[in-house]
């Protein structure tokens, strides 16, 4: 699995149980320096350490040197930047592996008739732009949960379809 936006470590270290335990393996990137200790520090002391991989950087940057391949991603960072992200992660999605996105609904702005505020326009256009993209039916099996901020289930179909 990768994630983006590893924060403490919470969603890894909730994710990390339910692998396989030979073979199943997290990835996560996180921004900031603090945070990133901090997820160390807990990863650290849990059963996991050796489950999960944290990286530290931008993953605007961190994903162009991706190698792996994976099964499950989990968007989480950065609102605006998830249709970039997910362009860098494609090729490294397994064909039926899935990709979560949080918050796709944003506040309520991204579907439906609410303004938002300026501060937001930016973040909802890119929302609404990956649902778009996700929601192709060529490219993908997308189901939007509306409880909380908003997520998104995304099954890639592969890259012959
Ligand atoms: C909502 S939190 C993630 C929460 C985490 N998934 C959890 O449930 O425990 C978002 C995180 O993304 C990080 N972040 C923001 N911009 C980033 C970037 N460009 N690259 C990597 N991480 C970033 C933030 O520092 C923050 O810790």
């Amino acid at each position: 699995m990768l994630e983006v936006g590893t924060a403490i470590g919470y969603s890894a270290l909730l994710m990390a149980p339910l692998l396989d335990e030979e073979e199943g393996h997290i990835t996560s990137i996180e921004l900031d320096d603090v945070r990133h200790e901090m997820a160390k520090y807990y990863i650290n002391q849990s059963d996991y350490a050796d489950t999960i991989t944290l990286l530290k950087g931008d993953a605007s940057q961190v994903l162009t040197e991706l190698t792996g391949e994976y099964d499950l991603v989990f968007l989480d960072g950065p609102k605006g930047q998830y249709l970039k992200q997910l362009e860098l992660i494609l090729p490294h999605v397994k064909e039926g592996g899935v990709i979560l996105a949080d918050n796709v609904l944003f506040r309520g702005y991204v579907r439906g008739d609410k303004e938002p505020p300026k501060r937001f326009k930016t973040i909802v256009k890119r929302l609404k732009e990956y649902l778009t993209y996700v929601e192709n039916k060529e490219l993908f099996n997308t189901t939007i949960y509306p409880m909380g901020d908003g997520m998104s289930v995304s099954v890639w179909k592969g890259h012959n379809k």
